[in-house]
């Protein structure tokens, strides 16, 4: 079996021109919109779709707008193959999609996950994410002040994570709600 690896995921890579052959990486108004597959002899088993989160970022003004999507990335979907999972390939797509904020220096990794699934919310936190309460925002420092993401209360929860190494989600309190911010550890 091969799957998509860490160290795998580089422009010059045997996966990534297998993805480009199939069109997956495509510029959009504020970066890429990204699709990773992971194949098993030349079948797809899973795949992760990232892309900025270009509905947010609409609401700022343009070059804003292109600085916070170096800095924020969302995992739009991640799937694997029923008759593939627990084999370390969901595992393997979510690091490769890390992996490629970190490489634009980005902050923030986040997933919509479906209020209630617990099984998933599990999945995620065992992998460093912080799942935010339904209605909770995701906050992260900018030059221009706090700024944050929000579920859009259509049912579903954040799982979020800080990827610069020394960094971390934490709580905070601001004006009576709690939220999550990506911050510096201590
Ligand atoms: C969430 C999902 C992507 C994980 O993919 P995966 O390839 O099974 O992930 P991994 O192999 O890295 O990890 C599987 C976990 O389940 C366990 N597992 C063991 N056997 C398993 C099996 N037959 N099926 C599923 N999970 C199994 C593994 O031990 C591991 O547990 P851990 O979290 O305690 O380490 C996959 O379950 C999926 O596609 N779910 C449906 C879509 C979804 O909900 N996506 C997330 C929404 S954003």
């Amino acid at each position: 079996m091969s799957y998509v690896a860490n160290d795998e995921v580089r422009p010059d890579s045997p996966m990534i021109r297998a993805i480009e052959k199939r069109g997956g990486v495509v510029p959009v108004r504020y970066g890429q919109v990204a699709c990773l597959v992971a194949e098993v002899e030349g079948e797809v088993v899973g795949m992760v779709h990232t892309a900025p989160p270009v509905d947010w970022l609409a609401t700022f003004p343009k070059n804003r707008a292109r600085a916070l999507a170096q800095r924020i990335l969302q995992i739009e979907l991640l799937a694997v193959d029923p008759e593939h999972r627990g084999q370390g390939v969901g595992q393997a797509l979510l690091e490769s999609a890390e992996n490629r904020l970190l490489d634009q220096r980005g902050h923030l990794v986040y997933a919509k996950v479906r209020a209630g699934d617990y099984p998933v919310m599990r999945w995620y936190r065992r992998r460093g994410y912080t799942i935010a309460a339904q209605g909770q925002s995701v906050l992260i420092n900018t030059t221009q002040g706090l700024t944050g993401i929000e579920d859009c209360g259509d049912g579903y929860q954040l799982a979020a994570k800080a990827v610069q190494p020394g960094t971390k989600i934490e709580r905070f309190q601001d004006q009576g709600s709690e939220h999550l911010i990506a911050a510096r550890s201590a």
